[in-house]
């Protein structure tokens, strides 16, 4: 039986070559100061593997005909997925009281309506815009809407999948959109209903492998770019630009910008939060 509590810390060697297989799979930077967190994340897949030490970890990777799948169950414990609903109140407030309505009034022949959550962890974000969307109610009576959230971690997905949340995670939903958009169980678990899940398509995506979406009207990617270094944030805000409609809006995180990394956007206050806009193309 192997004790995997008093598996040791990776070793600075260990630590540099995994951070650099995650660097290059992911984009996600690891710095030494992430030594003890990446050895407790990793000792997970170790546990699963039953394999002893991170060395052996490492070569197992390598000794693999198809990295693929491994390397996702990789990146599945090393992101970080903090996410909760109404994360940042003032944005939604952003989307609802100026976004909405001049994509309704812009919009009015074409009547298409899609939106981006990229890096969506566990659906919290994607579902508050959701719920956004059907609040907005006549706005959008009878468009085609589509909200499209990725992430490059499967278990995220599949949680956000079935839509269950507790406690912390809906702390901000407010208790009339809670009753209006979710059922509760037995215990104090809540579920998001069908009406608000069908407008949601939850993919597997890679922001630095997979090709990016198109035509899309507003991309949200908050607290995602926080992980990348420069020369992943300058790739990452050229994807979005070319997906972008003109006229487009793009939310980043509280302590994201684009400046000195982007000159593609320009820069709106909306309700005392920043939203970027595409240069025209
Ligand atoms: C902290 S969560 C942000 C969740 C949500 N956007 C929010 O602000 O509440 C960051 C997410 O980015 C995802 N992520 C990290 N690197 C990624 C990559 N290269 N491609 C796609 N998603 C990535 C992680 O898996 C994680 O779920």
């Amino acid at each position: 039986m192997i004790d995997f509590e008093n598996i040791v810390r990776l070793t600075d060697s260990e630590f540099e070559k995994f951070a650099k297989l995650v660097y290059n799979e992911s984009g996600i930077f690891l710095k030494t100061t992430k030594l003890t967190l990446l050895s407790n994340r990793l000792r997970k897949r170790l546990n699963a593997l039953n394999l002893k030490t991170f060395t052996e970890y490492y070569d197992y990777i390598n000794s693999l005909a198809d990295r693929s799948k491994e390397i996702e169950s990789l990146i599945d414990v090393v992101s970080t997925n903090e996410t909760y609903f109404f994360r940042n109140e003032k944005q939604f407030e952003s989307l609802t009281g100026e976004c909405f309505p001049e994509i309704s009034k812009r919009k009015q022949t074409d009547k298409r309506l899609r939106i981006w959550s990229a890096g969506c962890s566990t659906g919290e974000e994607p579902y508050t815009i959701g719920i956004c969307i059907l609040e907005a109610g006549s706005l959008f009576q009878g468009w085609d809407i589509e909200i499209i959230a990725t992430d490059i971690a499967y278990s995220v997905l599949d949680f956000a999948k079935k839509g269950e949340y507790s406690g912390r995670r809906i702390d901000k939903v407010k208790p009339e959109l809670l009753k209006k958009y979710f059922l509760k169980s037995d215990s104090e678990q809540y579920t998001i209903k069908d009406e608000v899940k069908k407008i949601i398509n939850f993919k597997l995506l890679n922001l630095f492998k997979d090709s990016y979406p198109v035509n899309i009207d507003i991309i949200f990617c908050r607290n995602v770019m926080i992980y990348f270094d420069k020369e992943h944030q300058k790739k990452l805000l050229s994807g979005f630009y070319r997906s972008i409609q003109n006229n487009g809006y793009l939310f980043l995180g509280h302590s994201e910008t684009i400046h000195s990394i982007s000159d593609d956007f320009t820069y709106r206050k909306i309700i005392d939060s920043p939203v970027y806009i595409p240069k025209d193309k």
